[in-house]
Order: C-alpha cells, then sequence, then structure tokens
C-alpha cells in the first residue's frame, strides 16, 4: 500500500511531525513518500493520504488549500487522514474548538477524511519574522496571549499513539 504524507508549513515543526508520521507507518510496511504539498505534482497512485498542516490566523496554510482544491478529483473516495498543528489546543477546550473551528469542513465534507486530529505546535517567537508576529498577536483566538506559548509542545507520544491508529484506520479491511 502507498501513501503519500503531505504537509504545509511555514517555521518545519509540521514537517518533522510529517516525517516522524511517515516513519512510524513504514514500520508497518506502507510505502511512503513524505512530501510539502507546494512540491506535489502528482497524487497518482497512492492508496491513501496523511495530509497535515500547520495553522496561522485561525486556519490552515494557503498551500495545502491549494493542494487540496488542485488534486480534489483525485483525492475523492481515497482515505485521508488529516491533522493540524497549532497551540489554541494547548487551551482548556482547545481541542474542540480547533476542530471546529480552524478546519474547512466544507472542503473536508467532501473528501474520505477517515481521521482528523490536531496537535500541539512549535512556537519558537524568536524565530517569528515580524510580520507574522503581528499575524499572530492580531489573529490569535486564545484565551492567553500567544507569546505565552513559546516553546516546542510537541507530544511524540501522542503524535506515536495517533499515527500508529492512523496504519489501523487506512489499512484496507
Ligand atoms: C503567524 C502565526 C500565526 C499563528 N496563528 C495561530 C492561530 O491562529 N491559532 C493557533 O492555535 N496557533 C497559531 N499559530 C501557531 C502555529 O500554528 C504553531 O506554531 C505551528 O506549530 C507552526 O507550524 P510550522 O512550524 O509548521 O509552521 C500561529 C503561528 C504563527 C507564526
Amino acid at each position: 500500500m502507498k501513501i503519500l504524507v503531505g504537509y504545509a508549513t511555514e517555521y518545519g515543526s509540521t514537517a518533522e511531525i510529517a516525517e516522524f508520521i511517515g516513519h512510524e507507518l513504514e514500520h508497518r510496511d506502507f510505502q511512503i513518500d513524505v512530501r510539502n504539498v507546494k512540491d506535489i505534482q502528482s497524487v497518482k497512485g497512492y492508496d491513501a493520504f496523511v495530509l497535515g498542516s500547520a495553522i496561522h490566523a485561525g486556519m490552515w496554510l494557503s498551500e495545502m488549500s491549494q493542494f487540496l482544491d488542485r488534486f480534489q478529483k483525485d483525492l475523492k473516495g481515497v482515505p485521508i487522514a488529516f491533522f493540524i498543528t497549532c497551540i489554541r489546543v494547548l487551551e482548556g477546550g482547545g481541542y474542540d474548538h480547533c476542530l471546529r473551528e480552524y478546519v474547512n469542513h466544507r472542503v473536508l465534507d467532501l473528501l474520505n477524511v477517515k481521521a482528523l486530529t490536531a496537535f500541539a505546535g512549535r512556537l519558537e517567537l524568536d524565530a517569528v519574522d515580524w510580520e507574522d508576529r503581528w499575524t499572530l498577536a492580531a489573529r490569535y483566538d486564545g484565551k492567553e496571549p500567544p507569546g505565552m506559548y513559546n516553546s516546542d509542545f510537541r507530544d511524540w507520544d501522542k503524535i506515536q499513539t495517533w499515527a500508529r491508529k492512523v496504519a489501523d484506520t487506512l489499512l484496507p479491511a
């Protein structure tokens, strides 16, 4: 079974999660390609997809929107596991909020999404350029100021558990 793990990232943390998930799926004898969605020219030949995007200003990155739009026909019907990375998930009630508000359900409802989750990401403010810092300060919709979340919050055990579950979910019955 051939699986494409496609990611959209600005500061690299989502890419590292995608690589990690890719390695985890390789243990299960899947054939895995891990790619930035902006570099993907074709999705032909894949039996399933794991797709993940960072969240900026309350939505997934435009590269993910463009990818889903460009390959909508090819993706239709093929099993997909989808994840987002953000910081709002760290707040009380954040997980439900992120899955409700940060995900474009109108788009995902057209696809065969078998699994959907939100992971805590990495926010290292020193690495964020000034324009992005403004965007974050102005658009972050959490209760706490985003400056409170200045660290790497990725929980690799959680990500591994999800990847293993996804492997079971994506396997043909
Ligand atoms: C400009 C900017 C805007 C962000 N907006 C949000 C947001 O609206 N909600 C949220 O929960 N996290 C937000 N974040 C946090 C990112 O989702 C988080 O840092 C993520 O791990 C970044 O992934 P990346 O390293 O793959 O780019 C934002 C980060 C930046 C830099």
